[in-house]
């Protein structure tokens, strides 16, 4: 009785003693579900998210909220016909804890709108269509980036201070194309200035010449377009061989010349843009990100490497704040609305409509790189409008 007795007790302190020794046998793992563009004219910036995510993930050890953390990667090619397929792979086949993607407007309203249907978590790291925090707000749905319109705005302000009476836009006929230019324009005409023709191709096609003769016989003052990525690569490198970077300005949100200035050259060199990031912020967080980065990668962040990484920190904030139990879904949340984040970009805080309200820069293209050379707008908000929580 007594052998039998201490036997028992031998392998209960085995059983506890795996359980001390291994305490991850008794956690479940945060599961991140990563919906970007991996192929196409934006798989550089569906790399760079996911880089800078995956730093500010190593910054903390690997884990979130003390977990480990299984990935899950969907190459969403930026195609919005094939959104809604994909969302739901990640969120019934894979149940993930949290999704994050994406960078194509078109893509992240399906994503949006599945988010809201089925309540999963989604954490928006690039696309700034304007109503995800509008009308399709969300507690569920947070975006770490910037709205479509906002970039678009500053720069409208801007060219109107610039004193630039007439302006062409020239943009890719989707949602993110269509507010950028409409952000510009209502603050432009607000200034004074007219948008004398509104022009623009299916993205992500770039084919621009025809585009680039009808610009040289209206001769605005200047030239506002949204391209990004591939695109954005080819329309500077085009507008500079037709002739007409020297004789009316090419003005753009940041986009234009964010991750591109290498293939872009001398064609960039001097161009004026608005953003939420520049490449040389002088503060310390942004030193520290952009050598950790550099180090790690083998080459320079641009804005979407900084908004990836602040993704990371954010959720990371979030899941420290409930102990990685992604069940507490109120509470991350909360955390996460609230997270004071030490961001590249400098300070920013989010709005009731889950958006940045940040600083929007004016940076111009010196020597290959975004540099700031003032600010357009300071604690831009966007107006959220129709944004019920
Ligand atoms: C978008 O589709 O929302 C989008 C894509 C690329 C950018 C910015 C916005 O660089």
């Amino acid at each position: 009785m007594n052998q039998r007795h201490n036997a028992l007790r031998a392998l209960a302190a085995a059983v506890a003693l795996a359980f001390v020794a291994s305490p991850a046998l008794a956690q479940e793992k945060v599961k991140v579900g990563f919906m970007l563009p991996y192929t196409g004219t934006f798989a550089a910036l569906g790399n760079a998210i996911t880089n800078g995510f995956k730093l500010a993930i190593a910054e903390q050890g690997g884990k979130l909220g003390g977990r480990d953390i299984d990935y899950v990667t969907v190459d969403d090619e930026s195609d919005p016909a094939k959104a809604p397929e994909n969302v739901n792979k990640l969120i019934k086949r894979d149940n993930v804890d949290v999704i994050v993607g994406t960078v194509h407007s078109g893509v992240a309203m399906a994503m949006a709108k599945a988010a809201k249907d089925n309540n999963a978590l989604l954490l928006i790291p690039n696309a700034g269509q304007d109503e995800i925090t509008g009308p399709l707000c969300a507690p569920n749905i947070i975006r770490t980036s910037f709205s479509n319109s906002s970039p678009g705005y500053a720069m409208g302000k801007v060219a109107a201070d610039r004193g630039y009476k007439t302006v062409v836009t020239l943009a890719w006929k989707y949602a993110a194309g269509d507010q950028s230019v409409g952000g510009f324009k209502e603050a432009f005409e607000k200034g004074g200035g007219k948008v004398v023709k509104e022009l623009s191709l299916p993205f992500p096609t770039v084919e621009f010449q025809p585009f680039l003769t009808e610009i040289a016989s209206i001769k605005p003052d200047a030239v506002y377009v949204f391209f990004a990525g591939g695109g954005a690569v080819k329309l500077v490198k085009d507008y500079d061989a037709a002739g007409l970077r020297k004789t009316i300005p090419l003005l753009g949100p940041g986009f234009l010349t964010d991750g591109t200035l290498e293939a872009q050259g001398a064609s960039a060199e001097g161009l004026l843009t608005t953003l939420h990031y520049a490449d040389e912020l002088d503060n310390p967080k942004n030193n520290a990100f952009r050598a950790a980065y550099k180090k790690a990668y083998n080459v320079e962040p641009d804005v979407y490497a900084m908004q990836g990484y602040d993704t990371g920190q954010l959720l990371a904030a979030g899941t420290k704040a409930v102990g990685g139990d992604m069940k507490k879904r109120d509470a991350l949340i909360k955390a996460m609305q609230t997270a004071k984040i030490d961001s590249p970009r400098g300070p920013f805080s989010l709005s009731k409509a889950n958006n940045p309200v940040q600083d929007i820069y004016l940076r111009q293209v010196v020597n290959k790189q975004n540099k700031a050379i003032g600010i357009a707008i300071k604690g831009y908000a966007d107006p959220a409008v129709g944004c019920k929580m």
